[in-house]
C-alpha cells in the first residue's frame, strides 16, 4: 500500500512538473479551432500607389493561424470576389486529408464566386512555422499569411524559451495587378514584369520612395531572446536577410527542428520558412538597427533588385524626438546578388536535430529511384506569330524531364478517386530524361518541351529517392522545388551533373535536413528521399511562381494501402465543383 501511494505521488509530480513529456503528450488529443476566411477586395496603399487587392478579411498580409500540434483546423473560406480561389496550407502534411490541400485543379476545383469550402485537417507531428497562400494563378501575391504551430502543452522547445515570438513574412509588392502581369506574359511568351518592392509583413520600408511610414518596426528589450518566425512568401525571389550588429541562431526550417547554428545572414527561398533566435544585446534605449532583405539571383531573367528594410529598435520609455535622429542607423552586410557560394555554405550547415525526441527517420532503403531534370525551355510561337520568348519565334516554357505540365480542367484527386482519370491525365510521367545530354554543359540546339498532364503513380509506402538536376538549356538557375503532402530529407547536393556511381556514396543518411521546399542549386543537383505514406495526389513544383506558370510542375499519385487507415477517405460533401 505504501509503495502504491509513493508511486502515485511520484507519478503526479512528474505529470505536473512536465519532466516526463510522454505522460503529458499522451494526454493532449488536440482541440478543434475554427477560422473564417472571407475573401474580399480591399484598397491598400503602398509606395503612394493605391490599388484594390484580393484579401482575406480585408487584411494584408492575411491573418495568422495559430494552433498546436495535434489540433484540428476547420477553416471556412467564403469567396466574395470575381476570381476563382483556392487556399493551400503550405507544408502541412495533410495525412489522409488530401481534399484539404488546396492546389487548384490538383486536389480541388477552385471555389467560385459566392461559394464556400471548409478546409478540414489535423496537424500531426509538426510544430514550427508554416504558411498559407492562394494556390491559383498569381493570387498568392496578396493572399498569404503565417501558420504558427505551437508544441503540445508542456512540451518545451529544444532551445531557450523565447521572451517573445514574432512572425516576419517576406513578400513582394506590385503596383500593377499581378493577374494582368502573368496573363500578359503567358500571351506574349515573354518574361513577366517584376515587382516594385519587397515587403516585411506587408511593409516595404524606408529605402523606397514614399514608403518611410510603411516600415516594419520590431521593438525589443535588451538582453532577451526573440523567436523570429520567418516566411518567404515572395512570388519569384529567393532572399538574403540580415540584421545589423546581430547574430541569428537558426533552430528550425519548414517546421522541423535543426541542429542550432549561428549566422549573421540567412537565405530563404519562396516557400521556405525558418525559425531563428535573436538574442538582443545590452544596448542603450532607442538604439536602432536596420534589418534588410534583398534577392539572391541566378538565371538570366530580369528581377526586382530592390531592398526591403525594417527597423530593430531598443525599447525606450521617453519619447526620443530629437535624440533618435542623432543615433546612427547601421546597415547589415548582405552577400552579393549572385553569391552562390554563400548559399552552398549555408545549406550545408542545415542538419536535422536528430535526437531521441526528434529523430530523423531517413528512409535507408529505396524502392524507386527517380531522376528529374528541372529548368526552362521553349514552346514554338503559335501560328507563325512573333513572340517575346528567347527568340521571336518562341515562348518561354519550363519543364520537368522535358514535360511542361498542362493544367487540367478537372481536379486530379477527384478523377483519381472516382476512377475517372481517362482523358484528364496520363500515368506515363518519365522517371528519367528521355534524351540524356550534358545537362549543365553547352545547351542543346532544340530547346522545345513536350506538353502534357502526366503523373507518376506509386504504391502506398513506397520509399522514394529523387534526384533533381538543374539544366542549362536557357541558362542555369536555382529552382526551389516544393513537394505537397510530405516532408523529405535532403540527402545530397552538388554542382554539375549528378554522378549515379560516385555521388550516392556521399549521401548523408544520418542527420540530413528534413523539409518541404529545397533549392536545386544553380547548375547543380539535389537528392531527396521520402516515404510515400500519404495516399492522394500530391503536387510538386518550382515555388518561383513564374516557373510554375510556365509548367515546372508535376504530380505524384500515391495509391491507397491495404489497411483502412492507409486509405484516403471520400471527399467532403462541400468540395467545390468545376
Ligand atoms: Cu506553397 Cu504548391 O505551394
Amino acid at each position: 500500500m505504501a509503495t502504491l501511494r509513493l508511486f502515485v505521488a511520484i507519478f503526479s509530480i512528474a505529470a505536473f512538473s512536465g519532466f516526463s513529456n510522454n505522460i503529458v503528450e499522451a494526454a493532449y488529443n488536440g482541440i478543434t479551432r475554427h477560422y473564417k476566411f472571407d475573401i474580399k477586395m480591399q484598397n491598400v496603399t503602398r509606395l503612394c500607389h493605391t490599388k484594390s487587392i484580393v484579401t482575406v478579411n480585408g487584411e494584408f498580409p492575411g491573418p495568422r493561424i495559430v494552433a498546436r500540434e495535434g489540433d484540428r483546423l476547420l477553416i471556412k473560406v467564403v469567396n466574395h470576389v470575381q476570381n476563382n480561389i483556392s487556399i493551400h496550407w503550405h507544408g502541412i502534411r495533410q495525412l489522409r486529408s488530401g481534399w484539404a490541400d488546396g492546389p487548384a485543379y490538383i486536389t480541388q476545383c477552385p471555389i467560385q464566386t459566392g461559394q464556400s469550402y471548409v478546409y478540414n485537417f489535423t496537424i500531426v507531428g509538426q510544430r514550427g512555422t508554416l504558411w498559407w497562400h492562394a494556390h491559383i494563378s498569381w493570387l498568392r501575391s496578396t493572399l498569404y499569411g503565417p501558420i504558427i504551430i505551437l508544441p503540445k502543452p508542456e512540451i518545451p522547445y529544444p532551445f531557450p524559451h523565447p521572451y517573445k515570438e514574432v512572425p516576419m513574412v517576406f513578400g513582394e509588392w506590385w503596383n500593377a495587378d499581378t493577374e494582368a502581369v502573368i496573363n500578359q506574359a503567358l500571351q506574349t511568351g515573354g518574361g513577366p514584369n517584376v515587382s516594385d518592392a519587397y515587403t516585411i509583413n506587408g511593409l516595404p520600408g524606408p529605402l523606397y520612395n514614399c514608403s518611410a511610414k510603411d516600415t516594419f518596426k520590431l521593438k525589443v528589450k535588451p538582453g532577451k531572446t526573440y523567436l523570429l518566425r520567418i516566411v518567404n512568401a515572395a512570388l519569384n525571389d529567393e532572399l538574403f536577410f540580415s540584421i545589423a550588429n546581430h547574430t541569428l541562431t537558426v533552430v528550425d526550417v519548414d517546421a522541423v527542428y535543426v541542429k542550432p547554428f549561428e549566422t549573421d545572414i540567412i537565405i530563404i527561398t519562396p516557400g521556405q520558412t525558418s525559425n531563428v533566435l535573436l538574442k538582443t544585446k545590452p544596448y542603450y534605449p532607442g538604439a536602432r538597427f536596420l534589418m534588410m532583405a534583398r534577392p539572391y539571383v541566378t538565371g538570366n531573367g530580369t528581377f526586382d533588385n530592390s531592398t526591403v528594410a525594417g527597423i530593430l529598435e531598443y525599447h525606450h520609455h521617453t519619447t526620443p524626438s530629437t535624440s533618435t535622429k542623432k543615433l546612427p542607423l547601421l546597415k547589415p552586410n548582405l552577400p552579393a546578388l549572385r553569391d552562390t557560394s554563400f548559399v552552398t555554405n549555408y545549406t550545408n550547415k542545415l542538419r536535422s536535430l536528430n535526437n531521441a525526441k526528434f529523430p530523423a527517420n531517413v528512409p535507408k532503403n529505396v524502392d524507386r529511384h527517380f531522376f528529374f531534370t528541372v529548368g526552362l525551355g521553349t514552346n514554338p510561337c503559335p501560328r507563325n506569330q512573333t513572340c517575346q520568348g528567347p527568340t521571336n519565334k518562341t515562348m518561354f516554357s519550363a519543364a520537368i524531364n522535358n514535360v511542361s505540365f498542362v493544367m487540367p480542367t478537372k481536379a486530379l484527386l477527384q478523377t483519381h478517386f472516382l476512377h475517372q482519370s481517362n482523358g484528364v491525365y496520363t500515368t506515363n510521367f518519365p522517371t528519367s530524361p528521355q534524351n540524356q545530354f550534358n545537362y549543365t554543359g553547352t545547351p542543346p540546339n532544340n530547346t522545345n518541351v513536350m506538353n502534357g498532364t502526366k503523373v507518376v503513380v506509386i504504391p502506398y509506402n513506397t520509399s522514394v529517392e529523387l534526384v533533381m538536376q538543374d539544366t542549362s538549356i536557357l541558362g542555369t538557375e536555382s529552382h526551389p522545388l516544393h513537394l505537397h503532402g510530405f516532408n523529405f530529407f535532403v540527402v545530397g547536393q552538388g554542382f554539375g551533373n549528378f554522378n549515379p556511381i560516385n555521388d550516392p556514396a556521399k549521401f548523408n543518411l544520418v542527420d540530413p535536413v528534413e523539409r518541404n521546399t529545397v533549392g536545386v542549386p544553380d547548375g547543380g543537383w539535389v537528392a531527396i528521399r521520402f516515404l510515400a505514406d500519404n495516399p492522394g495526389v500530391w503536387f510538386m513544383h518550382c515555388h518561383l511562381e513564374v516557373h510554375t506558370s510556365w509548367g515546372l510542375k508535376m504530380a505524384w499519385v500515391v495509391l491507397d494501402g491495404q489497411l483502412p487507415n492507409q486509405k484516403l477517405p471520400p471527399a467532403p460533401t462541400d468540395l467545390p465543383k468545376c
